[in-house]
């Protein structure tokens, strides 16, 4: 049976099992920093990739890399050790369960969206990289 919390493990080694969310696409050092950052509070890092449709959904345009290249680059990261495919953003709940994290991470961006899934795990925001994005580098790829 799974329990209703996974209770989080506050000893020197940290966190059991992370996890966090995203597209990660065009992946730059932005993600890197949160992926190292998140790794290095547990023992291990589970990432939910947002699928093509969600990334759709979350930014209005359709992503660079569809979401088995960017599952593929992600799992191949030291710092992560497994990937799935995000579908919804509602389903924030479920994917901590099925995959009993007891840390959620995100970039600050979503600061304070998360919260009610404190009652399941504990939740962090960490500060972005300043200065750099996907969505920054699209617009100096294409414009210059
Ligand atoms: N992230 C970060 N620092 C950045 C960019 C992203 O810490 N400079 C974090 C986000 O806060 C999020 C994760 O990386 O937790 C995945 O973000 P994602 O939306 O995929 O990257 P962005 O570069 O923000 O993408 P976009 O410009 O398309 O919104």
């Amino acid at each position: 049976m799974i329990p209703a919390r996974i209770e989080p493990c506050r000893d020197a080694t940290g966190y059991r099992r992370v996890i966090t969310f995203g597209t990660f696409d065009v992946l730059h050092v932005g993600h890197l920093h949160l992926l190292k950052r998140a790794r290095q509070l547990g023992a291990t890092l589970i990432v939910g990739v947002s699928s093509d449709a969600l990334s759709f959904c979350k930014k209005g345009r359709r992503p660079i890399y569809d979401q088995q290249d960017r599952m593929r680059i992600v799992a191949s990261l030291r710092c992560v050790d497994g990937v799935f495919i995000e579908e919804a953003l509602e389903r924030k709940r479920d994917y901590i369960r099925e995959h009993r994290a007891d840390l959620m991470v995100m970039g600050d961006d979503w600061l304070d969206r998360f919260n009610d899934c404190a009652d399941l795990c504990d939740v962090r925001y960490l500060k972005r990289t300043p200065s750099i994005s996907t969505t920054e580098i699209i617009e100096i790829i294409r414009h210059g």
